[in-house]
């Protein structure tokens, strides 16, 4: 890798139960803090998938573990050596904010589990997400046994057991279990270590179509902006395949919805990519890993207020089509995992039933369906909002359970 590319290879997620320490710990590995929209602030938790790229260094002439850092300067004085820019999806830990969470899995490589050790284990949400994980099929897992400074030894060494039998007969089974202090900084090294081992770049062919999910969407003008410094619309998301270069056309589905004489359609959008920002710079061409910010020449009303978020883009005609409807397989869940022992509803999952309403994660859409007909291990959909998607594409399927929206299993588009 060379200095002048940083563009991030790989997304890595962050996932875990709310206030375990997931931003603190992208902070600490990238000196950057997720956690930006105001109203995140407000509410003290994430509510949209934050990215924030870190640069892992080698600090020459150091043996293994120690020589990893992100620091530039190692502790000799002398200059470490970039090995690998990594982008961290913070996905958030608030229980009814796992559609964000599930929509971020359809972007991430690799997960890294972050589980306070000053709590029991399993927390609802550490069960939950590593259930996504398992359906999502996220298979390179390292667990961050976090807040190791708040603990004694003996406590620390129950609750790493109590991990190891938790994640027993998972994915993450034989995920490395990594003790830290994210806000210590305790053991980054051992961290960097095992997620260099653990979640590699994956292969990638240039020559695949051009394949982005849009994650959110902006108007970046100020107010007052004259029609000459007007910029077009800006799309962020993940490119999962392929490039895509200055110049090129893109296409944007399903697009929006235009009603024309009572009737209401969803339109594919077309426009050219104007600018690309990676790692945050501005580059010419774009390869899959990290947030990338796609300025284009659509209406920036179009992009306002993530309007585009779950949508699709690449280069024009090779995308999957639009579907209002559509049929899966489906493959339950045995029980409904993270229910707290006070909330009501059934624990078992049943069948799921001809008219009854899901929420379902395609890719990094999010969508309301009415079930129209249900058989067995089998159902179609007629959805709110159509979303873009393919035959295999994996979907998560939600049930409202009690007063929440539970995940109960995943559907393959057939
Ligand atoms: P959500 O985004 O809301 O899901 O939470 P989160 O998992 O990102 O947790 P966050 O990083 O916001 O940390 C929650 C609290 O724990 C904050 O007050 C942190 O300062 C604190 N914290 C995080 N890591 C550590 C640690 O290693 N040691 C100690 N002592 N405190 C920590």
């Amino acid at each position: 890798m060379t200095e002048a590319n940083t563009q991030p290879e790989v997304n890595i997620g962050l996932v875990g139960h709310v206030d375990h320490g997931k931003t603190t710990l992208v902070q600490a590995l990238s000196g950057s803090w997720t956690d930006q929209h105001s109203e995140e602030m407000k509410r003290g938790i994430s509510i949209r998938l934050g990215y924030a790229d870190a640069t892992f260094r080698r600090c020459p002439g150091v043996d293994e573990p120690e020589c990893y850092t992100v620091d530039e300067e190692c502790e000799d004085g002398s200059e470490s050596e970039p090995i690998r820019t990594v982008s961290f999806v913070d996905a958030p830990g608030h229980e009814t904010l796992m559609a964000t969470m599930l929509s971020g899995a359809s972007i991430m490589d690799g997960a890294v589990l972050v589980v306070s050790a000053t709590e029991d284990v399993p927390q609802a949400q550490t069960e939950e997400h590593l259930m996504a994980l398992d359906l999502i099929g996220i298979e390179n897992i390292v667990i961050a046994q976090n807040k190791v400074d708040l603990v004694g030894r003996d406590r620390a060494v129950d609750n790493y057991e109590q991990i190891q039998e938790f994640v027993e007969g998972t994915v993450a089974e034989d995920a490395p279990i990594v003790p830290v202090s994210a806000q210590q900084e305790v053991n980054l090294d051992l961290l960097i270590d095992a997620i260099e081992s653990e979640i590699p770049t994956p292969d990638r062919d240039p020559g695949e179509s051009a394949r982005m999910y849009a994650a959110r969407s902006f108007d970046i003008n100020r107010p007052g902006a004259t029609a000459e410094d007007l910029k077009g619309g800006v799309v962020g998301g993940s490119l999962v395949s392929g490039e895509l270069s200055v110049g090129d056309g893109l296409e944007i589905r399903p697009g929006r919805e235009v009603d024309e004489e009572g009737q209401t359609e969803w339109r594919p959008l077309e426009t050219t990519v104007r600018s690309l920002q990676a790692g945050n710079r501005d580059v010419d061409t774009a390869h899959p890993g990290g947030l990338l910010g796609v300025g284009t020449g659509l209406d920036p009303s179009l992009t306002k207020g993530d309007a585009l978020a779950g949508q699709v883009a690449g280069k024009p005609g090779t995308l999957p089509p639009t579907r209002e409807e559509f049929e899966m397989e489906v493959d339950l869940l045995e029980r409904v995992v993270g229910k707290e022992d006070d909330e009501s509803g059934e624990s078992d999952i049943e069948e799921i039933s001809t008219g009854e309403p899901l929420m379902l994660t395609v890719g990094t859409a999010t969508t309301v369906g009415a079930v129209t007909s249900a058989r067995d291990g089998e159902c179609e959909v007629s959805l709110k909002r159509p979303v873009c998607a393919e035959e295999g594409a994996q979907i998560a399927i939600n049930r409202r359970v009690g007063a929440r929206w539970r995940l109960i299993g995943v559907g393959t588009l057939t």
